[in-house]
């Protein structure tokens, strides 16, 4: 019996490994989505304090005719690839109105979660059964190989949920010249920003009043358990947000309640926690106008249009690239 663990086993092991013996310790919030953490997420977007899906979705369902004309704009056949797609709720408002429109586009869903492309898939089949869809599993960061093609049908890559905010604005950078290195120049890349808005706005929907967030967070500590044969205790840690409005950024720790040690077999190794000693879980960035201006002008890209909540509370940026 081959006992040797799968590749992405062994590599949530590794980014466990690395992000536990680094100071200060962190760990990756991709890894928040197993069964329990999607499961999890969905009662998040329903919260009253997460108004983060709530100002997409609307800007999805109250401007649908003008995102899709500016998907379509001049393109006979559109590749719809969404990355990070999770439960795919907005999307599924295009989707629908493209079929009204009798648009000939197909749908592909990336996502490193193999029970929300599963969801998202089985849901997507029954709902629109006329629908081409072809969903992937992995990381979006070893698919965008496969997305170079030279096909005439314009390719439009989705990031929505501000998933773009997760990362360090290196990181952006990196990821977003990536995405510019497997484009054509008709085709278009649409992302999800949280704007800039009152800190208290912000602070409280990564830190909501029934502690779902909390959960989230501490989830993913069950799940090195679970997969990786840790000993987390996970009532000795508690989920800690903030957000910096200098920086526009919300973070979010574990705090070790207590000194502890904790063991992971897979890793062979035991990691010492002080008493109140931080494991940095997620950044949240936050935008202004002129952030994403720049990082688009940084990435090769050039804004085409922006479709904003009527409170600015968020908007989804359409940009194409900048012909080398
Ligand atoms: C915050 S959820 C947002 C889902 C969806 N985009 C939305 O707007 O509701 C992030 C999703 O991205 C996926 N994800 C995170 N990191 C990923 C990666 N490196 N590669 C592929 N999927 C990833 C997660 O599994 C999760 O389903």
């Amino acid at each position: 019996m081959n006992t040797s663990p799968s590749p992405e086993l062994s590599q949530f092991a590794e980014e466990v490994l690395r992000g536990l013996s680094a100071t200060p310790k962190h760990l990756s919030s991709k890894y928040f989505y197993d069964d329990e953490g999607s499961r999890l997420f969905q009662e998040i977007m329903r919260l009253p304090e997460y108004y983060p899906t709530r100002a997409e979705l609307k800007i999805f369902t109250e401007q649908t005719e003008k995102i899709t004309d500016a998907f379509t704009n001049g393109a006979d056949a559109i590749d719809l690839i969404e990355l990070g797609a999770g439960d795919g709720t907005k999307t599924a408002v295009l989707i629908e109105h493209f079929l009204d429109r009798g648009i000939d586009f197909t749908y592909s869903p990336i996502d490193i979660s193999q029970e929300a492309n599963d969801a998202l898939s089985a849901r997507f089949r029954e709902k629109f059964p006329e629908l081409r869809i072809n969903p992937h599993t992995g990381d979006y960061f070893k698919v965008l190989d496969s997305l170079k093609n030279g096909s005439e049908r314009r390719k439009v890559l989705m990031f929505l949920g501000s998933n773009i905010g997760n990362f360090q604005r290196d990181q952006a950078v990196d990821f977003f010249r990536a995405l510019r290195a497997v484009m054509n120049p008709n085709d278009r890349l649409f992302t999800g920003f949280d704007m800039q808005k009152d800190p208290r706005v912000i602070v409280n929907a990564y830190d909501d009043s029934q502690g779902v967030t909390a959960a989230f967070n501490l989830n993913l500590l069950r799940r090195i358990n679970n997969e990786l044969g840790a000993n987390f205790d996970v009532d000795k840690f508690s989920h800690y947000a903030q957000y910096r409005p200098v920086e526009c950024a919300a973070r979010s720790f574990l705090i070790s309640r207590e000194k502890q040690s904790v063991t992971i077999d897979a890793l062979n190794r035991t990691f010492e926690f002080e008493q109140w000693e931080p494991i940095f879980m997620e950044i949240s960035q936050k935008y202004t106008r002129a952030m994403i201006e720049e990082l688009a002008a940084e990435s090769d890209f050039e804004i085409e249009t922006e479709f904003f909540d009527e409170v600015n509370f968020y908007t989804d940026s359409l940009w194409r690239p900048i012909a080398f």
